[in-house]
């Protein structure tokens, strides 16, 4: 079966109570489950992870075992050339999500050091950017190899 690897990186886990007018009130646990429900009606598993280590998030992506990533990265996206590294590294195709619009915020937000190597970038959807790429993700994983 195709499978998706789902990524959140420091501070989502907090997602409910966190910055609620940036992040919105739904929790990670409903955002992951959505993901989950998605992916199965389409025939591709997933599987979640969230660390606030970005250690932790590289050694899963070095594992490999999956053929599209969903990342949110947190503020790892704004500082971790290492993150970036390890998605080169393995090569498995990502779409980068962020719930809040990061253009419309602080200057520190602007840049991404993944974005140029994500196949797409959504932000500012809240939750609807995940399920936006999942659906995508889907797409990918069942289109008929060329
Ligand atoms: C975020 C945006 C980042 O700038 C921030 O550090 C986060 C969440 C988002 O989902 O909007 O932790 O990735």
């Amino acid at each position: 079966m195709p499978k998706i690897l789902l990524l959140n990186g420091p501070n989502l886990n907090l997602l409910g109570s966190r910055e609620p007018q940036t992040y919105g009130h739904t929790t990670l646990a409903e955002i992951e489950h959505a993901a989950a429900k998605l992916a199965a009606t389409r025939g591709v598993e997933l599987e979640s992870l969230q660390s606030n280590h970005e250690g932790v998030l590289i050694d899963r992506i070095h594992a490999r075992g999956v053929g599209f990533i969903v990342i949110n990265p947190g503020g790892l996206t704004h500082t971790s050339v290492a993150l970036r590294d390890a998605l080169a590294g393995v090569a498995i195709p990502f779409v980068e999500v962020h719930l809040s619009n990061v253009h419309k915020r602080e200057p520190f937000r602007h840049h991404s050091y993944l974005s140029s190597i994500a196949e797409g970038v959504i932000c500012g959807l809240g939750p609807a950017g995940y399920t936006a790429a999942i659906h995508f993700a889907c797409d990918r994983l069942l289109a008929p190899q060329a």
